[in-house]
């Protein structure tokens, strides 16, 4: 019996800085991005620095942004591959959202939902930066693309966060203990069990012999 006091590491220091980076930054691009998009909602800019600033910080944010998106993709791209399993889990995403977690197939380190997490922002990151390098220097840039660039901005930042709403929603409401594991560090065995079986099933067999 795998004694429930167990920490499992989960995220290292290296992750953990990288994800709140992430964090930091994308929060304030979006709230700087959207207050510079529209009028009805000039007043985050109040929030964020105020209109003259924000005009020359929300690019570098986007930059900032992009950086550790990069950081974050050297460090989880291999881990994010979908094997067959999760090709199974997505085709039944919905016993996921009823919680009849059983009746899907077991998950590793990440489960696919997070994956599809993962890959849609690393999409909608070069889509921000690509468009957002056009808005950022328009006068180096042909008509077509700077039009392409104005509707292709909003597109991308739009799914993004709606992407990221999802994901602050699971990981503070829907699953407890996820933020433990991404402010401190580790899970206990009950949870990595519950969530992701086969990564705690390689933990086990790599620090113990002893059979739960
Ligand atoms: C803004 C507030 C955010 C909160 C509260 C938050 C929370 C969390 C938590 C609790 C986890 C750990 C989940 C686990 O142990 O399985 C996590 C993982 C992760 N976060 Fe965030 N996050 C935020 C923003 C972001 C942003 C902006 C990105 C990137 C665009 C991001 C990308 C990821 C990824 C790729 C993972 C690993 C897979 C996953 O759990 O989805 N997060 N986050």
């Amino acid at each position: 019996m795998i004694s429930p006091e167990i920490r499992i590491p989960r995220f290292d220091a290296y992750e953990r800085v990288m994800h709140w980076m992430s964090a930091l930054s994308f929060v304030y691009a979006a709230l700087t991005g959207l207050a510079i998009w529209s009028p009805k909602l000039y007043w985050l800019a109040a929030l964020s620095g105020g209109g003259f600033v924000i005009r020359g910080t929300h690019p570098w944010a986007g930059v900032i942004f992009t950086a550790v998106m990069g950081w974050m993709f050297a460090r989880w791209a291999k881990t994010m591959g979908l094997d067959a399993d999760d090709r199974v889990w997505l085709g039944k995403m919905e016993k996921y959202a009823t919680h009849k977690h059983d009746e899907l197939p077991e998950s590793g380190r990440f489960n696919a939902g997070q994956k599809m997490l993962f890959w849609s922002q690393v999409l909608t990151a070069l889509g921000l930066l690509g468009s957002g390098v056009v808005l950022w220097f328009p006068e180096s840039a042909p008509r077509t693309l700077r039009l392409a660039a104005i509707a292709l901005h909003p597109l991308a930042a739009i799914g993004s966060i709606a992407g990221i709403i999802v994901h602050v929603y699971m990981g503070v409401a829907a699953v407890p203990q996820s933020m433990r594991a991404m402010l401190r560090g580790y899970v206990v065995p009950e949870w990595a069990r519950f969530h992701h079986a086969k990564w705690y099933r390689e933990w086990r067999d790599a620090n113990t012999l002893q059979k739960p």
